[in-house]
């Protein structure tokens, strides 16, 4: 056994990905609705004094057909009459949110996620999109995105989302190979996905990304080289490039098949290698957790310049607040504040009907919450942190530090008495690195797992 493959083992463990800290589990003190309405007002008068507007994140939780491996918060129908009375209820939603907060908010971010956004019809939207901006103001250099699946993906809808400013187009790819495809009952190919790029293109779309997954069933270092010749083929601005997580006690269909199916850490750390190498061969590089850049591409710019951000998204090339978020189990950030709405779409709008922000759990992050992401988000964004300033210290440091000596015995890390560098052996380790200062794991190992494993 080499030393990397020995380190993987040791350091294979379940552990939060820090999309948000503290991380969901660890949510104690949810704000009420008048709470986070002044979390969110505080947030839009400190973007205002940076010069930054506020971001908006749009679930759409509809589907047609179910990906066995999914993770996300999703619902399967083929039925299209529930989009219209969804995209009315993001509206109400919407509109709860300006009447509370007043009409002075700037737009400088919209993202439509899912679930499949193209899952709406041309008309719907159109119909939502330009409902959310009417009565708004658009910062001059915001930036809109969508992600898509490329199997229902039309020309009407990408060029409608066009003409309403959206530049910036994330396709879910995951793996090529018929066998992968065939189990995780995701069957595209790869002619789909060029000719959606092409459109994509053609139609003013300057930054496109593929989501890729490393770890599925039966996927071989032949179905990543493969995967990735296409990648070369159609040179996407962007790459995420997932690690399988597998979380069958939250996702049943991950049981449609066997762990036995799955590659093991060892095998599924190899992939992550082998995707790594090929894309760097490419010409794409490395920006934070997963995620790949061209170097024309601003993610890659924002990483050099010190900029790159990170929030439920995933990493984003500037700082924006408040994110706002609507829609089914979509999760708003006030940067003092997080608020996660309804998970079922029926509570969802009922609750919005009754004139309510459907706020099901969120948390008011304490002082030292404050610090300690503070050091998480600089790790994933800049690769190092410090807290040689009062005001980024916080007493879980001497802890932290003690659980990063022996990371730092590994080659992972490089120490001083205030400051924390992850080496590039270490990159791949980072979300181990990032436990260490998680003061709320530290307090209370969860009973049950909860978390995916970290490789
Ligand atoms: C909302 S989907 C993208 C848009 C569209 N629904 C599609 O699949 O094409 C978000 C992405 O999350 C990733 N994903 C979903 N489940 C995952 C899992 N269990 N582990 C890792 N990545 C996952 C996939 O790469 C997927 O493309
Ligand atoms: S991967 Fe995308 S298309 Fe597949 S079930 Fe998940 S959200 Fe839906």
């Amino acid at each position: 056994m080499t030393t990397s493959d020995s380190l993987f083992r040791k350091y294979n463990v379940p552990g939060p990905r820090y999309t948000s800290y503290p991380t969901v589990p660890y949510w104690t003190d949810s704000p009420t609705e008048s709470q986070w309405i002044d979390c969110i007002s505080e947030s839009l008068i400190e973007g205002r004094r940076q010069g930054v507007g506020a971001a908006l994140y749009i679930h759409i939780p509809f589907c047609e057909s179910l990906c066995t491996y999914c993770g996300c918060n999703t619902r399967i129908t083929r039925n299209r009459s529930v989009s219209r009375p969804y995209v009315e209820s993001l509206l109400k939603e919407w509109a709860l949110y300006r009447s509370r907060l007043g009409s002075d908010i700037k737009i400088s971010e919209i993202h439509l996620g899912g679930g499949t956004p193209t899952f709406l019809a041309v008309d719907d939207l159109k119909l939502l999109v330009e409902g959310i901006l009417g009565p708004v103001q658009v910062s001059e250099k915001a930036e809109f995105s969508l992600e898509a699946d490329p199997r229902v993906t039309s020309r009407e809808q990408l060029a409608v989302l066009s003409q309403l400013g959206f530049r910036r187009l994330s396709l879910g790819i995951q793996d090529f190979d018929p066998k992968v495809q065939e189990v995780v009952h995701r069957i595209q190919s790869k002619e789909q996905v060029g000719e959606v790029t092409e459109i994509a293109r053609a139609l003013g779309y300057s930054s496109i990304n593929y989501d890729l997954i490393y770890g599925l069933p039966f996927q071989t270092q032949r179905s990543i080289r493969d995967t990735i010749d296409v990648v070369r083929g159609l040179m996407p601005d962007r790459i995420a490039f997932y690690g399988y997580a597998h979380v069958p006690w939250i996702k049943p269909s991950q049981r449609r098949f066997t762990e036995a199916d799955l590659p093991s850490g060892d095998e599924k750390r190899a992939l992550y290698e082998l995707g790594r190498s090929l894309l760097e061969e490419v010409g794409y590089a490395e920006v934070g957790m997963d995620h790949f850049a061209l170097a024309q591409d601003s993610l890659w710019q924002a990483y050099e310049q010190g900029s790159l951000h990170r929030n439920f998204m995933g990493y984003t090339p500037r700082f924006v607040t408040p994110l706002i978020a609507l829609g089914v189990s979509a999760i708003g950030d006030s940067g003092t504040a997080f608020a996660q709405n309804e998970k079922l779409v029926e509570t969802y709008q009922s609750r919005v009907d009754q004139g309510e922000i459907p706020i099901q759990r969120g948390h008011l992050l304490t002082s030292e919450d404050r610090v300690l992401r503070r050091h998480i988000l600089n790790l994933m964004t800049k690769m190092e942190t410090s807290w040689e300033s009062r005001e980024l210290q916080s007493r879980h440091l001497d802890l932290a530090l003690e659980k990063l000596t022996e990371l730092q015995r590994d080659g992972l890390v490089d120490l001083t008495p205030y400051s924390c560098k992850v080496t590039q052996q270490g990159r791949p380790f980072m979300r181990n690195v990032c436990m260490a200062f998680d003061a709320r794991l530290a307090e209370r190992t969860p009973d049950s797992q909860l978390f995916s494993k970290t490789i």
